[in-house]
């Protein structure tokens, strides 16, 4: 390698507008794959011949395993448009501590559909992460009920919930929860194994979405010699590795400087406006609100008021 393209190569390291680039390439890389799995029958499955190897501008996610994931329950929600996706009714969340209650959840009616770019807004201990994890079915309700694609989670078993919850949502958690003994790449396969995902499409996946967030030279590293910033996109790439329908992210700018932050919501923007991914947000930040399509303000455990957002103007509905 020549001095020139050392020097090259690292600018384009340093330059976040590579890491733009890289996001924008999800575009093709959900449609690429929708044409394939997502549509009917898989009568057209092979779209480049590039079967060995791992070449990062071919898209994995574009051969036929990826109908493995895109299979049932998600293959379903487009069948199923009028339904909610996620739909809670008076949810309360009470936290024991000893003798002492904590009522984290008040009551929460909610009904998420395909497509929206819902942001739960509130202030620090208002409920934001509580709710995240009951909307995604991580967490079940004190009282009230909780339904994701119109089956009532509380009367799956725990595996069928795990498995339908695993194809249908990427999160993004506010504390990344990356394992700290797993490298960047192995983050990233995490969910595709649980997937019971071929190994090698597995591993182009991965090597696929590390591209992507800008991660590919950090693969071997372990989350603690990463920076907060990169273990944000570890997240990220992590949640989309099953092509999920809906990406549920908790505070995903929270540790971010403003700039990375910015190209973190054009790229889930991206996902919601060319995809049609359902994404939600909980989150603090009054410029996520921007993004939305729908806004629902949450103070004390109660939902405050809910917004319905229309390019720049909004609606006040509740
Ligand atoms: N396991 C728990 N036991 C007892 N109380 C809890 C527990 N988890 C959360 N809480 C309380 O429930 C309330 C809501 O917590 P939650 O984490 O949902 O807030 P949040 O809106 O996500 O806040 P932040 O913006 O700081 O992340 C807080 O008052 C918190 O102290
Ligand atoms: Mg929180």
């Amino acid at each position: 390698m020549t001095l020139t393209e050392i020097i090259e190569t690292f600018k384009t390291k340093l330059n976040p507008s590579k890491i733009m680039d890289s996001l924008e390439r999800t575009a093709s890389f959900y449609d690429e794959s929708e044409n394939g799995s997502l549509g009917s029958d898989s009568d057209e499955s092979d779209s480049g011949g590039n079967e060995s190897g791992v070449d990062l501008k071919s898209n994995p996610y574009s051969s036929l395993a990826s109908g493995s994931v895109k299979s049932s329950e998600a293959a379903r929600i487009t069948r199923n448009e009028k339904e909610p996706l996620i739909k809670l009714t008076d949810v309360w969340k009470i936290y024991q501590m000893g003798e002492v209650e904590f009522a984290a959840l008040k009551g929460i009616d909610l009904e998420i559909y395909e497509g929206e770019f819902l942001v739960v807004l509130g202030p620090s201990g208002s409920g934001k992460s509580t709710l995240m994890n009951l909307l995604g079915c991580l967490d079940i309700p004190s009282e009230g009920t909780v339904f994701l694609n119109s089956s009532d989670i509380s009367e799956l078993a725990e595996s069928e919930l795990a498995r339908i919850r695993g194809q249908m949502i990427g999160f993004i958690f506010q504390s990344f929860n990356l394992i700290p003994t797993l490298s960047t790449e192995e983050n990233v396969l995490l969910p595709l194994e649980f997937q019971e995902e071929d190994v090698q499409l597995a591993r182009k996946k991965a090597a696929y979405l590390l591209d992507i967030v800008g991660l590919s030279d950090k693969r071997k590293n372990l989350p603690s010699q990463l920076s907060g910033g990169q273990r944000q996109r570890v997240a990220i790439a992590r949640s989309l590795a099953v092509n999920p329908p809906i990406i549920l992210a908790d505070e995903p700018t929270g540790n971010l400087d403003s700039k990375t932050g910015d190209y973190i919501l054009d790229f889930l923007d991206g996902l919601n406006k060319k995809e049609g991914k359902t994404i939600i947000i909980v989150t603090h930040d009054l410029d996520i609100v921007k993004h939305a399509t729908r806004v629902v303000y949450i103070r004390d455990g109660e939902i405050e008021k809910i917004e319905i957002r229309t390019k720049n103007e909004s609606e006040e509905i509740k």
